[in-house]
């Protein structure tokens, strides 16, 4: 019997396959690591053959582990966005590496852009802003400087992770879901359709580029793991997220802590619009009808504690920085402003560059860590600030990620955004999104609510810093972050 729901989340550092049942528990699940290519300072590429064989061996893994692939109803994929991928239709190999979403080279092609002023037509038909973490400046860069996909001509295929997974397990169809699409800066957001100015723009060849498509559905079938299983679900990390988090409702919020940290609140029906230099995104397409939600970008939150681990070596292991942090009464005047990779929203300053500030003698390790992991809710209030500039106010935080499983911060974060924040027991949220996309898709449910119980239970940390305390915080954090700013200027 077909009890189950395969899910491939390929996130920034790792890829994982997990087996679902319909009650939301994850019955297995492999993980493999993913390589990270830095070839010049603000550059980030990842081999797409890499992502596409840990995938299927993970995937494959996981279903040996239940005797064979006839108890899997559908494949659900979520993915890290706007990472953009370049292939031959004609042998399904990459052309080129793929520009990782953190990449900066394309500073310079965004900056004039926004100098011949097209900032404003390009946010008012994307939602998005000129900045090198979409992937529409990427595109333009390769086009430029690869001359192999120029030479591809018709045979290119331009595509994000999930089209680029999708390509490999059916053998050639090329598609795109939604959410995806609407990273590019090539998707109309009322249209949910590739916009012509935009694609030509950005010198994006049309051909190249996949066919939009819903994120719950029948969207073709994989026989590499034996008989014929269909695609169900397809849908960016950050709205899986969303929809593991059962952020149904207007207003619902989630912040997910991964590599990045991105809050995501659901707009409803109508595309939002940001005058605080938020983002306007789709949070899910069903049955051709889409659900918007107004985006906050965080660029750098887990990478940097893997960055004080690997590159500072201040600490062992990531789970060391919850004692670390409890270890001292405070930060001693201590803040990271973690501009790692410049910095996003609401500053959008690509070539701002990190700081530690505040440092004197009685400055130890575990200050500079507390002060990294602060560095989080601070960051989160000012996003909950600019939300609340464009009308919106969130009642409470549904948090999800890596990080989170660090109480200490999950208590920071409720404290410095002065709001009850939800923590779900099962950590997997993103890859919950897309099971219950995929079980939508394969027909388990008739409506995403109805998925909602997949979710189960839930811890909450109440705010409890007090009103002097927290301004401290935030003053000495507004201090640092504009320094940055003003630096970058
Ligand atoms: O927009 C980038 C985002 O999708 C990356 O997600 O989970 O790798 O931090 P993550």
């Amino acid at each position: 019997m077909a009890d189950l729901i395969l899910v491939l989340d390929e996130g920034t550092t790792s890829t994982r396959a997990i087996l679902f049942d319909s009650s939301g528990t994850a019955v297995a699940t492999r993980a493999a690591e993913l390589s990270q290519h830095y070839p010049e300072p603000g550059r980030v590429e990842h081999d797409a053959a890499e992502i596409w064989e840990q995938t299927l061996a993970c995937a494959r893994a996981v279903i040996e582990q239940i005797g064979g692939p006839e108890r899997v109803a559908a494949i659900g994929i979520t993915n890290q966005r706007e990472t953009i991928i370049f292939w031959d239709k004609r042998t399904g190999e990459p052309l080129a590496p793929a520009i990782v979403w953190q990449d900066r080279r394309t500073a310079a092609i965004c900056r004039k852009m926004r100098q011949n002023g097209e900032e404003s037509t390009v946010q008012a038909r994307t939602g998005l802003l000129l900045d090198p973490y979409f992937s529409g400046s990427k595109i333009a860069w390769a086009m430029e400087h690869w001359p192999q996909l120029g030479e591809a001509g018709e045979h290119l295929a331009i595509g994000t992770v999930e089209s680029w997974l999708v390509w490999k397990l059916t053998g050639g169809l090329h598609i795109t879901d939604a959410t995806n699409a609407s990273r590019t800066l090539l998707m109309a957001l009322g249209s949910g359709n590739w916009d012509d100015g935009l694609v030509a723009l950005f010198d994006a060849p049309r051909a190249a580029l996949p066919e939009i498509v819903d994120c719950a559905g029948q969207f073709g079938t994989t026989s590499l793991f034996g008989g014929e299983i269909p695609i169900c679900g397809l849908a960016g990390d950050q709205q899986s997220a969303l929809i593991g988090q059962t952020c149904f409702e207007r207003g619902d919020t989630k912040g997910t802590f991964g590599t990045g940290a991105f809050i995501l609140t659901n707009s409803g029906n109508t595309p939002p619009k940001s005058r605080n230099r938020l983002l306007s995104t789709i949070a899910w397409q069903i049955g051709g009808q889409r659900t918007y939600a107004m985006e906050g970008s965080i660029f750098v939150a887990g990478s940097l504690i893997q960055w004080l681990r690997d590159s500072v070596g201040l600490i062992d292991a990531a789970a060391e920085t919850e004692e670390l942090a409890n270890a001292v009464p405070d930060n001693g005047g201590v803040y990271v402003v973690p501009a790692l990779a410049g910095i996003g929203a609401p500053w959008w300053e690509p070539d701002a560059r990190g700081t530690i500030s505040g440092l004197s003698f009685a400055t130890g390790r575990a200050h500079i860590v507390r002060a990294a992991l602060e560095a989080m809710a601070h960051q989160t209030q000012d996003l909950k600030s600019a939300f609340v500039s464009d009308k919106i106010s969130w009642s409470r935080l549904r948090i999800d990620g890596g990080m989170v499983a660090n109480n200490w911060m999950a208590q920071d974060l409720a404290d410095i955004v002065n709001l009850p924040v939800e923590r779900p027991r099962f950590a997997e949220t993103t890859a919950l999104g897309a099971a219950m996309l995929a079980g939508l898709g394969c027909g388990w449910f008739d409506t995403l609510e109805d998925a909602a119980a997949m979710r189960g239970p839930v811890d909450s940390f109440e705010p409890a810093l007090g009103k002097a305390a927290r301004q401290k915080r935030l003053d000495g954090w507004h201090l640092a972050v504009h320094s940055v700013i003003g630096e970058a200027h």
